[in-house]
């Protein structure tokens, strides 16, 4: 195992001691969750059981999920488990459906989630002394801030920049010399974009390492922006509710699936559909309990993220695959599901077509009809532009198994993201309202 002494004690526990940390963590978390917080005493008390029951890891599946409704309806505080005056920070999802959701933090809390963003930004190579530049928003967002606290706590020098004013990034990053780069991977490519459009070869930069996540992102992905950029790029995973960035992060010298930081969150994987455990290895739904947290513990949260667990490499900790998708983004194109990663993947494996996406689904009389909207690499040659289609719809049937239309548009005219990618466009709603 490489830099075993840079490890923290977390990271280098036994199995053995790892589970007998789990069930005492577990057992205490439960107990604060019902003492401290009457929506969970509720759940518990309806579906029979006491925070006592656990006398095993297995014990955890007889206690009841936790959703995104259940949070909306105790909205805004309703899950904390301290008075308020005890939480140090919120932060709040995005809510582009609904409430947002907002979640809580103790000073312990902040510190738990300061250590274990240092702790991933340690795996993804990154040491005490260099520059990070962070571009994940800051603000209610969990990344921005994050991450911020996170490179401070490693000890590293922490370049604030947020998301947005892409040519002035560029600029930074030009003349602050960082060695690490923080952000979401579609905002990575708006800024490669910026680079070409000044005429910066982005291979020439200071940048060693970028820490990507927020969104799914592919292998393929992965390959392009090491190439272009010549940096290792790794993933970074986490969600506002069971803490932000750095519940699980990649490991460098592997780059094979972000390692969970079990120590912190026990990871369960179920049938979306029946809720029932389902073993290391098959792909499912992720579900998290938080293991340290005091402010707002988590109990059987359904991320919704779909994805399976393997075994250690790089740590003995379990690691997640590349999340494939989330149960919510399937799209279901005339009875066949489809992720739009699987299309990411089609659209990169194509010489001539850049990463810039979108698919747009619309409905024609009672059919479903799936547009993918492609921009043409900026030295692709407009003749070029039906093969380029002919090519990618093939493909897309052969390996998805859908016959999608294509549209092949000049470079620069899909909207850009600044933080998460709206990949898909939905029309169909929009016909049903008028
Ligand atoms: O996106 C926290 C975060 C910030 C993670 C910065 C990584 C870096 P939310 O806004 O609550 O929190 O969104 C969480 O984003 O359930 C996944 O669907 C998706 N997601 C996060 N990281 C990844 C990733 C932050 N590495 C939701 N790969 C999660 C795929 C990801 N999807």
């Amino acid at each position: 195992m490489a830099y075993e002494a840079e490890l923290d004690r977390g990271e280098r526990l036994t199995l053995e001691e790892l589970k007998a940390l789990q069930l005492d963590r577990l057992r205490s978390t439960l107990a604060h969750a019902y003492r401290g917080n009457a929506a969970y005493r509720r759940k518990f008390d309806a579906a029979g059981v006491n925070p006592d029951d656990l006398r095993s890891l297995d014990d955890l599946a007889r206690f009841p999920f936790t959703d995104k409704s259940d949070l909306r309806e105790a909205y805004p505080f309703g899950f904390f488990a301290v008075p308020t005056d005890q939480v140090a920070r919120v932060h709040a999802s995005s809510g582009t459906t609904g409430q947002p959701t907002v979640v809580g933090y103790t000073k312990a809390d902040l510190e738990t989630w300061s250590a274990l963003v240092a702790r991933s930004i340690r795996a993804a190579g990154g040491r005490p002394g260099m520059k990070v530049h962070v571009a994940y928003g800051y603000g209610l967002f969990t990344g921005g801030l994050g991450a911020h606290y996170g490179a401070e706590a490693l000890g590293c020098t922490v370049i604030p920049m947020s998301g947005g004013q892409t040519q002035k990034q560029v600029q930074l990053i030009c003349d602050f010399e960082p060695d690490i780069i923080m952000v979401t991977p579609s905002y990575m490519l708006a800024i490669l974009d910026e680079f070409h459009r000044q005429g910066i070869d982005p291979r020439a930069t200071s940048l060693k390492i970028g820490i990507f996540g927020a969104e799914p992102w592919t292998g393929a992905m992965r390959a392009d922006i090491e190439k272009a950029f010549a940096i290792d790029a790794v993933d970074i995973y986490g969600l506002s509710e069971v803490i932000g960035p750095g519940v699980a992060n990649e490991c460098v010298e592997t780059k094979d699936g972000p390692t969970i930081w079990e120590d912190h969150f026990f990871p369960e994987i179920v049938d979306p559909e029946t809720g029932e455990p389902l073993p290391d290895g098959e792909i499912g739904e992720l579900v998290f309990t938080s293991l340290t947290k005091q402010a707002m513990p988590v109990i059987r949260y359904r991320t919704r993220d779909l994805t399976r667990l393997l075994p250690g490499t790089a740590r003995m900790m379990r690691r997640m695959e590349k999340i494939s998708g989330r149960t919510d983004d399937m799209l279901i194109i005339r009875g066949v599901n489809l992720f739009p990663s699987q299309i990411e993947e089609q659209v990169l494996a194509i010489e001539g077509l850049s990463p810039h996406y979108q698919l747009r689904i619309s409905r024609l009389g009672q059919m479903d009809e799936l547009t993918c909207v492609v921009e043409a690499g900026t030295k692709t040659a407009f003749d070029d532009f039906d093969r380029l289609a002919d090519l990618l719809k093939q493909q897309v049937k052969d390996r998805c198994g859908i016959t999608a239309s294509i549209d092949i548009v000049t470079p620069d005219t899909l909207p850009r993201s600044q933080g998460k990618a709206q990949r898909v466009l939905d029309e169909r709603k929009k016909g049903m309202q008028t």
